[in-house]
C-alpha cells in the first residue's frame, strides 16, 4: 500500500480536534491507514513542574504570548527531512485549493497552532516553512484552522474519496465553482428539477453542468474568472444554456 499521509499537530488544547477525527471520511481513512494524524499537547515540551506554554508580551500590552522553546522542540522532535511545517495564523497566506493540493501531496505536515495574542516570532524564524489564514477573521486560535486544513486536504489522499470522479468537479478543483445540484422528488413545491438532467442524454447534462458552474462563478466570484480565460467550447456551452437560477 502507497505511504500514509502523515499530520502532527501542535496544540495547547488537543481536546478540540476529539471527535472531529473519527468521523466521517477523515475517520476512514484513519482507520484504513491511509491517512495518520497525531494530536500533541505543547505542554510536553514546556519545562516542568509547571509547563507554561505562554508568558506576557514584550513591550506590554494586553494578552499573552506563545512561548519560542516548547514550540521549536516539539518541532525538532517531530520533523525529518519531508516535513513541511506550517504555522495557523491569521497574518498568513489566505488558504485556497492550490495550497490545499500541494500540503496533500507532502509526506509530513506539521501544523502548529497559534493561540492568545499570537507565537513568538523566533518560530517562524526558525522552524516555519509556511504561513496559512483560513479567512479574513479571527479565531480564538489556530485549531479550528488546523481542522480546516486536514479536512481540505485529507479528501485529496489518494484513496480517501472512494470515487475519485467525484473530486473532478467540485467547487474549486478547477478554480470555479460547481453546478446546482437536485434529487428526487422531480417537483417539489412547484419547482421543477431541469428537464436536461432527466434526459438521459450524458454529453447534454454535462454541458448544461459546465455552463451552470460558469454562469454561477460569473455572478458569485468573478474574481475566480480572472485569473483564467474561457474556452471556447465554455462560451459556447454558456450561450446554449443560460443561468438557470437568474
Ligand atoms: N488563528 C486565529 N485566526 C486564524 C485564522 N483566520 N486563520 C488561521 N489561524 C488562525
Amino acid at each position: 500500500m502507497a505511504r500514509a499521509w502523515r499530520v502532527d499537530v501542535i496544540t495547547t488544547f488537543p481536546e478540540t480536534f476529539d471527535g472531529f477525527l473519527d468521523v466521517s471520511l477523515l475517520g476512514k481513512a484513519r482507520a484504513a491507514g491511509i491517512v495518520e494524524v497525531q494530536v500533541h499537547n505543547l505542554r510536553t515540551w514546556a519545562d516542568p513542574p509547571h509547563r507554561v506554554t505562554d508568558d506576557y508580551a514584550y513591550g506590554g500590552g494586553p494578552g499573552m504570548v506563545l512561548k519560542a522553546e516548547p514550540i521549536v522542540a516539539a518541532v525538532e522532535d517531530l520533523r525529518g527531512p519531508d516535513s513541511r511545517v506550517v504555522l495557523l495564523t491569521p497574518q498568513g497566506q489566505p488558504l485556497a485549493q492550490p495550497t490545499v493540493s500541494e500540503l496533500a501531496a507532502r509526506r509530513h505536515v506539521i501544523l502548529i497552532c497559534g493561540r492568545y495574542e499570537g507565537v513568538d516570532e523566533r518560530v517562524r524564524t526558525l522552524v516555519v516553512d509556511e504561513e496559512i489564514s483560513v479567512g479574513d477573521y479571527v479565531l480564538s486560535g489556530g485549531e479550528v484552522a488546523a481542522m480546516v486544513v486536514i479536512d481540505a486536504a485529507a479528501r485529496l489522499v489518494p484513496g480517501v474519496v472512494g470515487d475519485a470522479g467525484s473530486l473532478v468537479g467540485e467547487s474549486h478543483a478547477e478554480g470555479r465553482l460547481s453546478h446546482p445540484q437536485f434529487t428526487r422528488p422531480e417537483e417539489f413545491r412547484g419547482l421543477r428539477a431541469p428537464a436536461v438532467l432527466l434526459s438521459g442524454h450524458h454529453a447534454r447534462v454535462e454541458r448544461w453542468r459546465r455552463a451552470q458552474a460558469l454562469h454561477r462563478t460569473k455572478r458569485r466570484r468573478p474574481d475566480l474568472l480572472e485569473r483564467r480565460a474561457l474556452t471556447d467550447e465554455e462560451r459556447q456551452a454558456m450561450d446554449e444554456f443560460p443561468a438557470s437560477d437568474s
